[in-house]
């Protein structure tokens, strides 16, 4: 099937190569053409591991190509996958004027009956808003229209679009539901759920609402932990094994962040307050992710004897969460901004997130960048570990003792097995737990 993706961020480009992967003819289009000649030549302008394998191997293959040009994307098309950003409006509502510009341009420039699918996250509504527009624009040509969320995390894209737990698809008519049947052919027939296009639409918000609220529920479980004197991860884990509740997203942490989980939660809060239903309970989850980082600033300040001025802070971790470069509402972004402002002296490192964070922190000059961790700590006051990169949580505590005199270690993703760490002679913080020391 030929299959056009419109928009080469981090949703168009990881759907457009994995459809290419499956089999399809995927055509990328974007209107950005320095992105488009990078990603022609097979140069992709995100970390994803696994992501620049695939573009390669599918442009070897000609079975993706990329174009600034959509009306010739559109004249071999007949499905068109709209993957441009919903950024967040100034009163938290999402921002259409992307996805509503590209689906009047889709109309305008077809020239037979499309399929419009947005991929994007959009609002209740949406799709009905883009049925009006594509028939006013362009009454002569019959367009469906179908909603088809994506469930993909950062870090593991790939595995997750390839292995679904479902694949959501919102349609209006009996023909689209043939063309998702052969889009998804690869995959068991019983992934595919089909329902109308609204439903789908807020299946994706519920989704990531619901996620964040878990998220939410265990770092307060991880507060009274501390101080009732429980242990989060025996709590996490014996709650998790029940199977209404499930083991996954029960990680206690400094917060969620992200591109996705804090916009689309202000998103589900405005569409429901226009049409005056009260979401009181992921109101609340707004609340307590907030507090959170302000609750770790304070255990940071605990910890350092109720001063940060003048602290050093080895800060270990900068990206919102591991395996990604993306410091979008990172935790470690806004703890790091606070500790800042307070005159801390912070030797940040990250795997991968380096100069992302160098350019959103650059007002700052009590911040220095290190790549090699080990030498992040060498004069700090405190080891603070923010994102659970897997290089931290095996790391040589052998090797930190030399290179460093400090002895507290905060770890606020609990990635570090205690007993070693106390055992090695550190001063060991956790979340959830009580604090342990030789
Ligand atoms: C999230 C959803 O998980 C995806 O299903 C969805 O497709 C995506 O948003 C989106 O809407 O595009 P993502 O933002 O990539 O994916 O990241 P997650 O892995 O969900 O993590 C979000 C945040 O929650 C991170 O800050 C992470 O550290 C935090 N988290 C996650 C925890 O603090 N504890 C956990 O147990 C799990």
């Amino acid at each position: 099937m030929n299959i056009a993706v419109i928009g080469v961020g981090y949703v168009g480009l990881v759907s457009g190569a994995c459809f290419a992967k499956i089999g399809h003819n995927v055509i990328c289009v974007d209107n950005d053409k320095s992105k488009i000649s990078k990603l022609s030549q097979g140069i992709i302008p995100i970390f994803e591991p696994g992501l620049s394998e695939i573009v390669s191997d599918a442009i070897e293959e000609k079975k993706i190509s990329f174009t600034d040009n959509l009306k010739s994307a559109l004249d071999i098309c007949d499905v068109v996958f709209i993957a441009v950003g919903t950024p967040q409006d100034e009163d938290g509502s999402a921002d259409l004027s992307f996805v509503l510009q590209v689906a009047k341009s889709i109309a305008e420039n077809s020239a037979s009956p499309k399929l419009i699918i947005t991929k994007s996250t959009v609002p209740a509504g949406t799709g009905k808003m883009i049925s009006d527009l594509v028939l006013r624009t362009n009454p002569k040509i019959k367009f469906s229209i179908a909603s088809n969320p994506e469930f993909l995390r950062e870090g593991c894209a790939i595995d997750d679009f390839m292995n679904p737990d479902r694949i959501v698809a919102g349609i209006s008519d009996e023909k689209s539901k043939e063309i998702f049947e052969e889009i998804y052919k690869k995959f068991p027939a019983e992934k595919l759920i089909f329902t109308d296009v609204i439903t789908a639409e807020l299946i994706k918000y519920a989704s990531n609402s619901f996620l964040a609220t878990k998220i939410s529920f265990i770092n307060e479980m991880a507060d009274l932990c501390e101080t009732v004197g429980g242990n989060i991860k025996d709590l996490s884990k014996s709650m998790g094994l029940d199977s209404r509740i499930g083991n996954k997203f029960l990680n206690p942490g400094p917060g969620f962040g992200g591109s996705c989980f804090p916009k689309d939660i202000m998103a589900i809060i405005n569409v429901a307050k226009k049409n005056n239903v009260n979401l009181s309970l992921i109101s609340s989850v707004i609340d307590s992710n907030k507090n959170r980082k302000i609750k770790m600033v304070q255990k940071i300040s605990d910890i350092l004897g109720g001063k940060i001025e003048g602290k050093k802070i080895a800060l270990l971790g900068l990206a919102f969460k591991a395996n990604t470069d993306d410091i979008r509402y990172s935790p470690a972004i806004s703890i790091a901004q606070t500790l800042l402002e307070k005159g801390a002296v912070i030797f940040a490192t990250d795997e991968e997130a380096i100069e992302n964070a160098k350019l959103e922190l650059k007002a700052f000059d009590n911040i220095s960048f290190f790549t090699d961790f080990y030498e992040a700590t060498k004069d700090a006051d405190l080891i603070l570990i923010v994102t659970e990169w897997g290089a931290y949580s095996q790391m040589d505590l052998d090797k930190v003792k030399k290179v460093t005199n400090c002895r507290k270690i905060l770890d606020l993703r609990n990635i570090l097995d205690a007993k070693k760490v106390v055992n090695n002679g550190f001063e060991y913080h956790f979340i959830g737990g009580k604090t342990g020391s030789n």
